[in-house]
């Protein structure tokens, strides 16, 4: 996909990840971002540098908590109304909170969920759209386990299953459905995580764990998903870790995990 000219949302896009996925889309010709986030996440600042450095109209800010139903679907409505034609989302807002476990599962999985039916509903060829792009934002610690926060990995794991089987109906929809697994990344959702963890949890066990995994910076992670929305075929899984270069993944299917042959 080239994305000179497009069009692209972002939830949670006003800091972390989600604020350089939209710095580096415009950077690479996106013709506007629309950013969607808390009212409290200062996403106008994020809007005054991203036009500063790009240019007038280029990016859009709206307050939007996107784990409120109503909220999510009134405001998808004021970018069509506004853009007319998406090209992508970004799935990105999430947090790392297991204090706040149903809460959690509200944000990174039920709006990660509304978030692709409206986009489909939207773009998909079989509703008179023009196709377009999916990117849900999962992890690495959605393909393995990750003890410290097992409900995040809960929600992670959910992601990849929801996104690789929806991603199904890309003949019908021509939307094209993409996840990035990034690993450790440094943003606050990690340097803000050791006090969200389940009672249960050794904080400073916690910690060390954190401490111990090979970190990134966002901006490599950023420039990973420029990639993959550029080159992923629809259905693909990269992996983005350790500041290498991202990877696609293949899943195994149940037989594979049989332990006797
Ligand atoms: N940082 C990592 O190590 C890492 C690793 C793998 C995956 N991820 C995923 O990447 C995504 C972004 O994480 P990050 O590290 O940039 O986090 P972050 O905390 O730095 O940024 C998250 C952004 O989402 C916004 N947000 C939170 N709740 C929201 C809501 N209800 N509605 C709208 N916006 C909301 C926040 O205001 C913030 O701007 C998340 O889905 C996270 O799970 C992060």
């Amino acid at each position: 996909m080239n994305i000179k000219g497009k069009t692209a949302l972002i939830t949670g896009g006003a800091n972390g990840i989600g604020y350089l996925y939209a710095k580096e889309l415009l950077r690479n010709g996106l013709k506007c971002v629309y950013i969607m986030d808390l009212p409290n996440s200062e996403g106008d600042v994020a809007v005054t540098k991203l036009e500063a450095e790009f240019g007038k109209s280029r990016a859009v800010f709206l307050v939007c908590d996107v784990s409120k139903a109503k909220d999510f679907e009134l405001t998808f409505k004021e970018v069509l109304d506004a853009c007319k034609d998406l090209d992508i989302l970004i799935n990105n807002a999430g947090i790392m909170n297991d204090s706040r476990w149903e809460f959690m599962i509200d944000l990174n999985l039920k709006a990660l969920v509304r978030g692709t039916l409206m986009a489909i509903d939207h773009m998909g060829k079989h509703k008179g759209g023009k196709g377009g792009t999916v990117v849900n934002i999962a992890s690495t610690v959605g393909l393995n386990a990750y003890p410290y926060f097992p409900v995040y990995c809960a929600t992670k794991h959910a992601v990849i299953g929801f996104s690789s089987s929806i991603q199904e109906l890309y003949e019908k929809t021509c939307v094209r459905i993409l996840t990035m697994c990034p690993a450790v990344t440094i943003t606050a959702l990690i340097t803000e995580c050791a006090n969200k963890a389940l009672e249960i949890m050794d904080k400073d066990e916690l910690i060390a764990d954190i401490k111990k995994r090979p970190s990134q910076s966002a901006e490599h992670v950023a420039r990973a998903l420029m990639d993959l929305i550029e080159k992923g075929d629809n259905g693909a899984i990269w992996v983005c870790a350790k500041g290498e270069p991202p990877y696609a993944i293949k899943r195994p299917t149940y037989s594979d995990y049989r332990i006797f042959q």
